[in-house]
């Protein structure tokens, strides 16, 4: 096990060698520790790393997080939480949004329950789940992997069984690219999902559907990475941005 360890240049050997002394008896005692709490040594090197990188407090934040995700799946006999790498150009792998910082954000604004809500990029579907839970009655899940739409499908089958879910819930197997929006989709949600190649094409078919069907449309973007491509489009007159636990969302309408 690799315990991370800042670099401290030193020219005195005494001090060298203490140093890779103290580095390896943390190490050793590290996955000691880790095999005899049965602790998995990924889990325990993520904890290393993450601890050297951002310190301990935000470490047991995103811990916590993640327990809380795997709490969501616990009680709706879902699969959501675990990442799937996604070998595409122009396509991000997929990572869920975390449930509470989701619903705490969609608690806060007043979108209208009546339109349609849209994932675009929908992977295992958290999103569309947390949208029905949250009072939409229609939802769709737009995402390009066979693999991810299958499992979203059972996942929307066991919330069902759970929940008696009064939403209706489609997932549509399709490139966002080449998706054509619906004229009674009014709220749509991206959560890093693709590149800024990906995002201009979606951007030119939002434009075209609310040219054809005027109306008021939201955008939540989760993890906005190329939230200057939405800025530049002009499609939309407000924008609001949100840090919610360790997301940053922001939500646009026009
Ligand atoms: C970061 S995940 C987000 C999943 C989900 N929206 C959530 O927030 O939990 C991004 C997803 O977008 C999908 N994706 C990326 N590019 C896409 C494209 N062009 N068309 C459809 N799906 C795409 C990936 O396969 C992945 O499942």
């Amino acid at each position: 096990m690799k315990v991370p360890f800042p670099a401290l240049k030193s020219h005195y050997p005494l001090l060298r060698s203490l140093r890779t002394g103290f580095r390896d008896l943390l190490q050793r005692g590290a996955a000691r520790c880790a095999k005899a709490i049965g602790v998995n040594p990924v889990m325990t090197n993520w904890a290393l790393e993450s601890a050297a990188r951002r310190g301990l407090v935000e470490t047991v934040k995103a811990a916590l997080r993640v327990v809380g995700d795997i709490g969501f799946d616990l009680r709706y006999g879902t699969d959501t939480t675990r990442s799937v790498e996604i070998h595409r150009q122009h396509a991000e792998s997929y990572r869920a949004t975390e449930a509470a910082s989701l619903m705490s954000l969609m608690r806060k604004l007043n979108l209208p329950k009546g339109g349609v809500f849209v994932d675009l990029g929908s992977g295992k579907g958290r999103v569309l789940l947390i949208a029905a839970q949250l009072g939409f009655k229609r939802i769709v899940g737009v995402e390009f992997s066979g693999e991810l739409c299958e499992i979203a499908r059972e996942n929307v089958k066991a919330f069902s069984r759970r929940t008696q879910l009064a939403a209706r819930i489609d997932i549509v197997r399709s490139d966002v690219a080449n998706y054509l929006i619906e004229s009674e989709q009014s709220v749509f949600f991206m959560y890093n999902p693709f590149d800024e190649v990906v995002m201009a094409r979606v951007l030119t078919n939002l434009r075209s559907s609310i040219t054809r069907f005027p109306r008021r449309i939201w955008l939540i973007y989760g993890k906005p990475v190329h939230d200057e491509a939405v800025s530049k489009s002009d499609l939309f007159s407000a924008c609001e941005e949100f840090q919610i636990r360790g997301t940053r969302f922001k939500v646009y309408s026009n």
